[in-house]
């Protein structure tokens, strides 16, 4: 069985590495990938979501699977361009139709579908800029700090907590009259903000039965003690010590039910990963979003845990037989640190050479921003690469981490020295 995998980062590298330790994969293909996912997968430069390049890929290598790792595809409607398809309409798409992937596509969307369904989240209301003193109107009745996000995709960017109203109001009318996130941003959630501690939790279903996959905590800003900038990701940590057992189960009860079923109802037929952003407020879960494919970089700490073919719960995907799988998850923390090139998420250089992975013991790396120049790994991206360890405790774990990052080296690498500060 052929597989191809869409993306290029660390997540998708770490689904390249499960995967090709199936005894039912032949080969792994990888669309554009980078310099890691090369090593141990066949890495095919095309943009994933140029459609046409991917049908002659999957046609020409007699792909059985496709993985869709980040979300852009599935927004624009790889899955269903499959189905469209005569020649693609019966080899399975691991990641929902554009339906589906309108969880993560428009926030508006997205609370709408949690409120009809009692899925629990923040207090909302959306506005645009034909209703923008109404937008005024409910900010007033808010308390600080004020929560806006763009409808749309905006590069992970488009939410803004604002502590003043004035401020509020201003950024407002930025996003909906002044287009602050282009056509993202022409629609405005506006919502109540929520207190307690943030975790995802990540789901893969079939459209009728369900698996609850390790949750993660990752962490988001560039600056220890998560002040500065937002990221993609500085690193994460699973499982996450709040989200115990009871928890956890008022997640699957109150969240992850009525979210499939939901699915269900509103007849989307949805096959693939569903992330859970949640916040737990004096363990009470709360859903701050939900992403239509796996977190980048939980999936780093996620998947090396769970000790089971990777192959078989896709397949349960596939077919719509997930209720026949069962997958083994290690005790074991894993903790992943993300290196990054010195000034993301503001601008950075690229095409620096890495030197000191082949010292790297202890830990699996996972690349992200990474390829290949003249036979040597160079930087390709803000993100570099994930370091990934195991231990007893977050805190073995992490030494193990930090101590594989201090052999390994590259102009102006950057990385957050305090992962798992909160959790330790
Ligand atoms: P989102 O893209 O919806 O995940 O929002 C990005 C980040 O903003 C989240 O990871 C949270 O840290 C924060 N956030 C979003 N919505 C809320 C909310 N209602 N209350 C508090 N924090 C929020
Ligand atoms: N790490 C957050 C995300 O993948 O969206």
């Amino acid at each position: 069985m052929n597989i191809l995998i869409l993306g290029s980062g660390g997540r998708e590298h770490a689904f390249t590495l499960k995967l090709v330790e199936s005894p039912k994969v032949n080969s792994v293909f990888v669309a554009p990938g980078n310099a890691g996912t090369n090593e141990i997968a066949t890495n095919v430069n095309i943009n994933p979501t140029d459609f046409d390049a991917v049908k002659k890929l999957v046609l020409e290598n007699n792909i059985k699977i496709v993985v869709v790792g980040p979300e852009a595809p599935l927004v624009n409607g790889v899955h269903d361009f499959f189905l469209a398809d005569d020649k693609l309409k019966n080899i399975p798409v691991i990641g929902p139709k554009k339906d589906g992937a309108l969880l993560e596509g428009s926030k508006d969307f997205s609370k709408k579908f949690m409120e009809k369904y009692n899925v629990p989240t923040a207090k909302y209301k959306s506005f645009t800029s034909d209703n923008l003193e109404d937008g005024f109107a409910f900010l007033e009745t808010l308390e600080p700090p004020y929560v806006l996000k763009a409808d749309g995709l905006a590069a992970g960017k488009g939410v803004l907590i604002l502590n003043s109203l004035e401020e509020a109001k201003i950024e407002l009318k930025e996003m909906v009259s002044n287009q602050k996130f282009g056509e993202a941003s022409s629609t405005v959630v506006i919502e109540e903000f929520l207190k307690g501690i943030e975790l995802s939790v990540f789901v893969l279903t079939d459209g009728k039965n369900y698996k609850i996959l390790p949750s993660a905590k990752d962490y988001k800003r560039i600056g220890e003690g998560d002040v500065g900038l937002n990221t993609g990701g500085m690193g994460a940590i699973s499982p996450v010590p709040f989200a115990d057992d009871n928890f956890l189960n008022k997640v699957e009860e109150l969240v992850v039910k009525p979210t499939i079923d939901g699915l269900q109802k509103e007849g989307i037929d949805y096959k693939g990963f569903i992330f859970i952003g949640l916040m737990n407020d004096n363990g009470n879960p709360s859903v701050v979003e939900y992403n239509v494919r796996m977190g980048d970089p939980e999936t780093e700490v996620v998947l090396p845990r769970i000790e089971s073919d990777l192959f078989e719960l896709f397949d349960g995907v596939a077919n719509q037989t997930l209720n026949e799988k069962s997958f083994v998850v290690t005790k074991q923390t894993a903790t992943t640190v993300m290196l990054v090139s010195g000034g993301y998420p503001e601008a950075y250089d690229k095409n620096k050479e890495i030197s000191g992975l082949e010292d790297v013991a202890d830990s699996t790396i996972f690349h992200a921003g990474t390829a290949l120049k003249n036979g040597k790994v160079v930087t390709s991206g803000g993100r570099v690469m994930a370091i990934t360890s195991f231990g007893d405790s977050i805190q073995e774990a992490l030494d193990k981490s930090y101590e594989s990052i201090s052999k390994i080296s590259f102009d102006k690498m950057n990385y957050r020295k305090d992962i798992g500060f909160d959790l330790v």
